[in-house]
């Protein structure tokens, strides 16, 4: 899941190229590179680690007539500066960088070897370039050797490639990884997605699987894979340079955390006129008349559908959730009419991409709810709803998961045909507020925990929902082992873990199971345990920690989880690691 950026044409390539690969870090941070094409040559530079290294070595004095860029998550090979990309083909025909997995590489390799080729790095994606390179040396000509390629790369690919001695083409290829086109003046981009070229580009049209082709400074050629020319549709979304900027924030997190009420209001305005829920009234029919709802999801969206399920079962609905990896694998689906929902930030996670073919060969009707207008998922769903979230930058997801669950709640009430959610979420931005003002007041817990090695998050019914989240904001951004555990579960195991100081912070939301989960902290605290309480107001008592203004309990995951993003936070913060960027992650997942 890395990150790439092209242009050509009339314009500072060497600063847009760097200057995209910063915006699309959070998709990768192992290493950098770019290829500078001008009249004397193709120019490669490439640095491990982040794109800061890679514009102090890359030079300023080159007059640039087009170029690439990549900035890595390691998938194959280490992230040294020999697997960075760009990679050069062995006979320097070709520089190209690449985005997804060559699932047959190594086969490719092998043929490639015993045709006398000599490989500098580890990558799978040095073995397209050559590759790439072994057909044009036969075919001479660009277009038939990419389509030779394609013919034998198996796996998912975004391309973008530079020819020796070709100051005007910028080719590309696509399959599964996302890649978009941008049209400026004098000007054509490319990139994983619009973001980098937001400043130079007017409008962006996503670029389909199995799509290949070329951008010169005056033209965009983009062919199916029958050959025939296609003809996208260009959008601008409504989206300003300076809204992906910080804002005087410290970092994007932050920022994110504190946009949780915005979001709220935000859904309202997009599904509520005052009177009536504006989903689409299929849509709603088919939720309604569908056997099994079933959710598929992962990471912290995942943690959202569980929220979902609850919401399901309230309403009579038989539902289901799956971590999208496991049923990619496992389809298994009993129900005569199901209806899947699939959730993604991004809308370009590999694993969920992989669920939707499945669910779309056996022609089954999908919902996909997505931050990402013109993904993948948006795009293959039988129906899809935005989260109007704006764009989440910090690798760790905040916002997104408000946007997700107070989506779902809204959608559970049109499915029940009661507004009330409304106003009960009109309490949580309040609630959401009060919160936020209190902040502070969080760091001292998070200090002790950035001090531990180990943390228990605890809760019953949603409020396990919760502490699953919490734990994965922990890990995340600390690098702090933890869990999230179901409060009745500990004694039937996991309570041989506690020991002496060991930090458990205990979710209660809800009156029905608020004396089960005290008693499962008392076993804890009886095992030398230090329980850190989160607990609505109307049923704390002396002694509970961190107390938050009562909403619907149903509703509680809106506000008790912004507590736990911001010890996580608080945390990462007193223990001075990248908390926007953190090690081994990235923010959109595009391999499986
Ligand atoms: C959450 O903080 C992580 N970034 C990760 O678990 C994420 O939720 C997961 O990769 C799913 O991403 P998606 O919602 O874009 O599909």
């Amino acid at each position: 899941m890395c990150g790439i950026v092209g242009g050509v044409g009339q314009f500072a390539i060497r600063d847009y190229l760097i200057n995209g690969l910063k915006t699309l870090d959070y998709r990768g941070y192992d290493s950098a590179g770019v290829a500078l094409a001008e009249p004397k040559g193709i120019h490669v530079f490439r640095m491990p680690g982040r794109v800061q290294a890679l514009d102090e070595v890359t030079p300023r004095d080159l007059d640039v007539v087009l170029g690439i860029g990549h900035t890595r998550w390691a998938t194959h090979g280490a992230p040294t500066a020999s697997n960075a990309h760009p990679h050069t083909s062995m006979h320097g025909e070709f520089v190209l960088v690449h985005n997804g997995v060559i699932d047959n590489f190594r086969h490719l390799k092998n043929k490639l070897e015993s045709e006398g080729y000599v490989f500098k790095s580890e990558t799978d994606t040095e073995v397209a370039a050559n590759i790439l390179e072994y057909h044009y040396l036969k075919l001479k000509n660009v277009k038939d050797a990419m389509l030779a390629m394609i013919e034998e790369l198996q796996g998912s690919y975004a391309l973008a490639i530079l020819k020796k001695g070709d100051l005007k083409h910028i080719y590309f290829a696509k399959n599964r990884s996302p890649m978009v086109v941008g049209r400026g003046v004098g000007k054509n981009l490319l990139a994983s997605d619009f973001l980098p070229m937001l400043k130079e580009g007017q409008d962006f049209a996503p670029i389909l699987d199995h799509q290949y082709g070329y951008i010169t400074a005056e033209t965009i050629k983009i062919y199916n894979e029958d050959g025939s020319e296609a003809k996208p549709k260009f959008t601008r979304p409504d989206l300003k340079i300076e809204d992906i900027g910080l804002q005087g924030y410290p970092h994007y997190m932050l920022k994110e955390i504190e946009e949780a009420p915005a979001v709220v209001r935000r859904l309202i305005d997009n599904y509520f006129d005052g009177n009536e829920f504006l989903f689409d009234k299929k849509l709603i029919t088919k939720m309604k008349s569908a056997d099994d709802i079933i959710f598929i999801a992962c990471g912290t969206s995942y943690h959202a559908c569980l929220i979902g399920r609850r919401y399901m079962e309230y309403l009579g609905k038989r539902s289901e959730v799956y971590i999208a990896s496991e049923w990619a694998y496992h389809p298994f689906v009993s129900a005569k009419k199901p209806l899947f929902v699939i959730v993604s930030q991004s809308g370009e996670t590999a694993d969920l991409i992989r669920c939707m073919e499945i669910i779309n060969s056996r022609g089954a009707v999908s919902l996909t709810i997505t931050n990402t207008k013109g993904s993948t998922l948006e795009r293959d769903a039988t129906y899809s709803l935005l989260l109007f979230a704006g764009v989440e930058i910090a690798v760790a997801s905040t916002k997104a998961y408000v946007a997700q669950v107070a989506l779902l709640s809204l959608l559970t009430g049109a499915m029940d045909g009661s507004t009330a959610v409304v106003s009960h979420l009109y309490d949580v931005i309040k609630a959401e507020h009060a919160v936020i003002a209190e902040s502070d007041s969080l760091r001292s817990t998070a200090k002790y925990l950035s001090g531990k090695k180990d943390v228990f998050f605890l809760g019953r019914g949603t409020d396990y929902d919760v502490a699953l989240e919490a734990s994965l904001k922990l890990k995340e951004i600390t690098y702090i082992h933890s869990e999230g555990l179901p409060g009745g579960e500990l004694k039937h195991g996991p309570i041989a873990l506690i020991e002496k100081d060991t930090p458990v912070i205990g979710f209660i939301s809800d009156p029905l199971t608020d004396l089960p989960i005290r008693s499962n902290f008392k076993e804890v605290e009886a095992r030398g345990a230090t329980v850190i309480t989160v607990v609505s107001k109307s049923l704390a008592k002396a002694g509970d920690v961190i107390t938050v203004p009562d909403v619907k309990e149903y509703l509680s995951p809106l506000v008790k989880v912004l507590v736990a993003q911001y010890l996580a936070y608080f945390a990462a913060l007193e223990l001075k690691v990248n908390i926007d960027k953190p090690r081994n992650l990235a923010k959109s997942v595009t391999v499986e």
